[in-house]
């Protein structure tokens, strides 16, 4: 199938690595980076080396004839992968480039948390008039398979309630002042360097993206209908190595738990004590989450959270469900 690849930054490296080998069936037909974009001549794909050498180059990674939002419009493709970085606030440029494709009737795949927190019900419609399918595994815990596992993997099965690191920055800042006693701010600067944190690394520390990211499971999974607005939250940007200390005294940790109870509609996101062999106490840049089913009891999920390659594996089941649901061209 062909895909139009929107951001060229580390996500969308990942995924044109990825998709790379020819053995998954996709081809990259139309790709852009915030200032222009490249499209293949009718029946051929694009060379990504090429593309990447350009950018490295030039700064472009094609010409200004072609942007993203004309590629979304005009260019050849089967399904819109939108990997463009986050907006918290508006959901933009991506939110547009999503509705203008699927109001194209084409499939979109995206690990962009702004647009699908800010309008999921709206795009899941959008997605439904026009028989294309709008999918999102990238954008909650990155790699970690949760929302294909709460929907597919446990179908039918009650979730009572879902605890979660879902933040890696926070975790790895936590862990770090824990293990080193480095300062809050030490710590920090440190993640800032793994390239973990948002642009605006204020987003982690303050508990909005874990926040973003209940909001995307609440009403993709739980089909809650909330906003960001109904998410009580707590960053850690207060918390002193000392609290930590404390914790330590008898056994426990602190961690950015974000929370959901599907039946009381409570969602939270706050920094909570838990015993150090808890199975959410994992370090560094590592997410996780346990799900209370009512059939199964607990279940817990863990892997890496971000990553180039790692959110791209995401990219790329999301990829082959498409394929396989739609076929190929
Ligand atoms: N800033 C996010 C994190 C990136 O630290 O988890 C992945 O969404």
């Amino acid at each position: 199938m062909k895909i139009a690849l929107l951001g060229l930054g580390s996500v969308g490296r990942g995924v044109a690595r990825v998709l790379s080998d020819p053995a998954y069936g996709f081809v990259i037909t139309a790709a852009a980076d915030s200032k222009s974009g490249a499209v293949a001549q009718p029946g051929s794909s694009l060379d990504m080396d090429e593309v990447f050498s350009r950018k490295a180059a030039t700064g472009r990674c094609g010409d200004t004839a072609w942007n993203a939002e004309r590629i979304v419009r005009e260019a050849e493709y089967d399904i819109l992968v939108e990997v463009t970085p986050t907006n918290a606030q508006t959901g933009e440029p991506a939110l547009s480039h999503i509705r203008t494709a699927l109001a194209r009737g084409k499939h979109v795949v995206t690990s962009n948390k702004g647009p699908v927190s800010i309008a999921y019900p709206e795009l899941a419609q959008l997605a439904a008039e026009h028989n294309a399918a709008l999918l999102f595994e990238g954008t909650v815990a990155g790699a970690v398979p949760i929302i294909n596992g709460l929907v597919h993997g446990l179908a039918g099965n009650k979730v009572l309630q879902l605890f979660g690191i879902l933040n890696g920055t926070c975790n790895y800042i936590l862990t770090r002042m824990e293990e080193e006693s480095l300062t809050y701010a030490q710590a920090l600067d440190e993640a800032r360097d793994l390239g973990y944190a948002e642009a605006d690394p204020t987003y982690d520390v303050n508990g909005t993206d874990a926040a973003i990211k209940l909001v995307i499971l609440a009403n993709a999974v739980f089909d809650m209908g909330v906003t960001l607005d109904d998410v009580i939250r707590i960053g850690i940007d207060r918390l002193t190595p000392d609290a930590l200390r404390m914790a330590g005294t008898t056994g426990h940790t602190i961690r950015l738990i974000a929370s959901i109870h599907p039946e009381k509609r409570l969602l939270e996101v706050s920094p909570r004590l838990i015993p150090k062999d808890h199975p959410l106490v994992v370090e560094g840049t590592l997410n996780a989450v346990t799900v209370e089913t009512k059939l199964a009891g607990p279940i817990t999920f863990i892997g890496r959270g971000a990553g180039s390659v790692e959110t791209a594996s995401a990219v790329l089941a999301d990829l082959l469900a498409v394929k396989e649901r739609y076929g190929g061209t």
